[in-house]
């Protein structure tokens, strides 16, 4: 038989989604593939409604993006930023940030070209560069406090990559970059001639004090940036498969073949729904946040309590979690014995580092209560798990 292609050697299937199947496998909780377990806001679920009863729309939006979404995201971001993108030239819409990442990584990236990527990263950056041919350049963000060394940042700038990927905030770190690290960013882009790509999935995920900065808006990265970003967690809707990229029109222009080929589009009567969830007043982002912080100190105090080491994420819902107190030489292993034996899942660190780490494993706590007290109580039997 003729060989596959190399490039799917390069990267293993996903180890989030695989937990996922361990979990379900042994009825563990599931707090490794991150996503709620509660329902999208009403006025959404009642506006799907709507467009089955109304009979539509059924086919295929323009591969763009239907208009009236295009035109309420537009507004939003006008709310949330002061500048309002133009939806005819600066916007394509995508099957989730999945597609959306794909889409600029293969719009600016030849084969052969370098992609910064900070590590740890979120999984599917690394497939995202080795699918377009790049090569990724790693830079480290440092535990515990997930801090760039800009020297180092500095020096993979020097390699003349075509783009840094930032994911702010970020998975699985949970950071919420500062304006003078964006900045430091910003400066390299420029001295280097390079492009920014932004994963902002989390933006409305943040726990004050912290603010989220668009990275398109600081000086001069307007041009520069491909910011993607998707309705899934914001509204609580990660079945939906609806992302966005925002870029100028030069960059979109392109970006909308390549989304053409892929996906064709993103799915219509889902978009139509979704324009209800785009013109949610402020006070729903408030509500979210507070919900938010409320689940964090959950989980956390839970986690104190039962004496785990672990950040503080500033952004984004999850949490590292530090078992070298506990033994294993293989955190995968250790992950799998805590669905198996304590009946909670979790994603092995090792697969958002790009470096042999095996210190940490990774929780989110987008769960009600019910179900966080449950994972809480279970994990009392950690423990157990002690070499
Ligand atoms: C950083 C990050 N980007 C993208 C995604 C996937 O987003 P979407 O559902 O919009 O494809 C996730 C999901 O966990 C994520 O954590």
């Amino acid at each position: 038989m003729p060989e596959l292609s190399k490039k799917t050697a390069l990267f293993t299937d996903s180890v989030i989604r695989r937990m996922t199947r361990i979990c379900n496998k042994y009825g563990a909780v599931n707090l490794s593939q991150g996503f709620p377990d509660f329902p999208p806001p009403e006025e959404i679920t009642r506006a799907l409604a709507n467009v089955v009863a109304v009979g539509g729309p059924h086919q295929y939006s323009l591969t763009w993006g239907a208009q009236n979404f295009r035109e309420a995201l537009a507004d939003k971001y006008l709310r949330f930023t002061g500048v309002r993108p133009d939806p005819e030239t600066e916007i394509v819409v995508t099957c989730g940030s999945t597609e959306a990442m794909m889409t600029a990584v293969l719009t600016v990236v030849n084969p052969g070209d370098k992609v910064i990527v900070f590590s740890p990263f979120y999984e599917n950056y690394g497939a995202d560069t080795v699918l377009s041919g790049a090569e990724p350049i790693y830079v480290p963000l440092n535990p515990p406090a997930y801090r760039f060394d800009p020297n180092m940042l500095e020096d993979a700038f020097k390699q003349h990559p075509k783009a840094l990927i930032l994911c702010n905030p970020s998975n699985p770190a949970g950071r919420v970059f500062s304006r003078e690290e964006l900045l430091q960013i910003a400066f390299l882009a420029e001295k280097y001639d390079a492009f920014v790509i932004t994963d902002e999935v989390y933006e409305h995920i943040i726990y004050p004090p912290f603010t989220h900065t668009h990275f398109a808006l600081l000086p001069g990265m307007k041009d520069r940036t491909l910011t993607c970003s998707s309705l899934s967690k914001t509204y609580s809707v990660t079945g939906w498969r609806l992302g966005y990229v925002i870029a100028s029109a030069r960059v979109i222009e392109a970006a909308r073949k390549v989304h053409d080929f892929l996906t064709v589009g993103a799915p219509a009567p889902l978009q139509e729904a979704a324009v209800a969830g785009l013109r949610l007043d402020d006070g729903y982002y408030r509500a979210l946040q507070d919900k938010y912080t409320h689940m964090r100190a959950l989980f956390l105090n839970g986690l104190d309590g039962i004496g785990l080491p672990h950040n503080t994420p500033e952004g984004a819902y999850f949490v590292m979690v530090d078992i070298s107190s506990f033994g294993w030489a293989n955190d995968l292993e250790f992950c799998e014995a805590l669905a198996e034996k304590v009946g909670v899942g979790a994603v092995p660190g090792s697969s958002f580092f790009k470096n042999s780490e095996n210190r940490y494993i990774r929780f989110h706590f987008a769960k009600t209560d019910a179900v966080l007290n449950d994972a809480l109580n279970r994990l009392e039997k950690i423990y157990t798990l002690k070499k």
